[in-house]
Parts: structure tokens; sequence; C-alpha cells
């Protein structure tokens, strides 16, 4: 019997640690990304941490989007939970950290593959998209550059294999 379209529906959860700078920002860029590629997948972000669970993301963050023509106010913060590991095929963490930390509590035989966003972009592989929060706007520019890249880099993979 055929599969509701839903189940064949690939689905890509970015991860950082408090859900409001780096992962907004790689979700924001994914979805442009499987846009232009035209990618039907689901998307979405969060935190490993619980701080700021329902905030919207930084207003740097924000700005940061809005300089390149997208729009992430209305996103609200969540913290990762054990059902996201069978939820979503993919899960990519925007640190070593945060793959860490992901790795220590994925439940045995769940569904996701973890991955390090920058290990999907060539000459970046093993290497962290820094944390913006206790810096300026240089570093949500900086941060915004390595997600846009890292995501085109992705959907273009995702789009080879689909
Ligand atoms: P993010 O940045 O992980 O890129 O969302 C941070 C946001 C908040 C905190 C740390 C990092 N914090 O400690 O509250």
């Amino acid at each position: 019997m055929a599969q509701p379209e839903y189940a064949s529906k690939l689905s890509v959860l970015f991860v950082c640690l408090g859900n409001i700078c780096r992962s907004p920002l790689a979700e924001a860029a994914m979805r442009e990304a499987a846009e232009r590629k035209g990618l039907d997948i689901e998307i979405d972000s969060a935190g490993t941490g619980d701080w700021h669970v329902g905030h919207p993301p930084d207003r740097r963050a924000q700005a940061a989007a809005q300089r390149h023509g997208v729009e992430i106010g209305h996103y609200r913060a969540r913290q990762v939970t054990r059902a996201d590991f069978d939820r979503f095929d993919r899960i990519i963490a925007l640190d070593r950290s945060n793959l860490r930390n992901l790795q220590a509590i994925q439940p045995a035989n769940s569904r996701a593959q973890l991955s390090l966003l920058l290990d999907h972009l060539l000459g970046h592989e093993g290497t962290d998209v820094a944390d913006p929060y206790y810096g300026d706007e240089a570093g949500f520019e900086t941060c915004w550059a390595e997600v846009s890249a890292a995501t085109a880099a992705l959907a273009a993979q995702l789009w080879l294999n689909r």
C-alpha cells in the first residue's frame, strides 16, 4: 500500500544551545535553501538548554535575518525532546558541544541521524558555528554567512539523494 505523503517527507531539526541565535538562523536559511531547490521537507529548530523556551529569537538574530530578507520574529524557542529523535530523520547540531549532548541523550534505536552542521560544508568539516550570543552584531552576520553556506550545501546533498 502506498505510504501517505507525510510519512515519506524528509525532516530536519537544527539544534544549538538556546534556540534563539544560531539554530533559528539555520532553520530560516534551510527554509530558503529548500525552497530554492524545490525540496519539500519538514524543518524545525530546538535548543539543548531550556532558558529561553517560548522566547522569540534574539533581536540581533532577527535583525541579521531581516538584512537577508527573512522574517523569523514569529519563531519560538523550544527544548529538544526524546521524541524528536524519532520525529526527525536528521538532527543537525550547530557545534560539537551540542552534538555531544545530543549523542548522550539519543534513545537507543531511534530514527534520527546526527551530524554537525559544518560537516556538510566542504573545507569546514569538524568546526563549530561560533555562539554569537555574548558578542556583537558582526558575530550574527558571520553566523548567517556560515549557516546559509552550510544549509545550501546540505540542501544540495539532500536534493541529490532524494
Ligand atoms: P544559541 O545562543 O545557542 O545560538 O541560541 C545562545 C543563547 C543563549 C544562551 C547561550 C547561547 N544563554 O546562555 O542564555
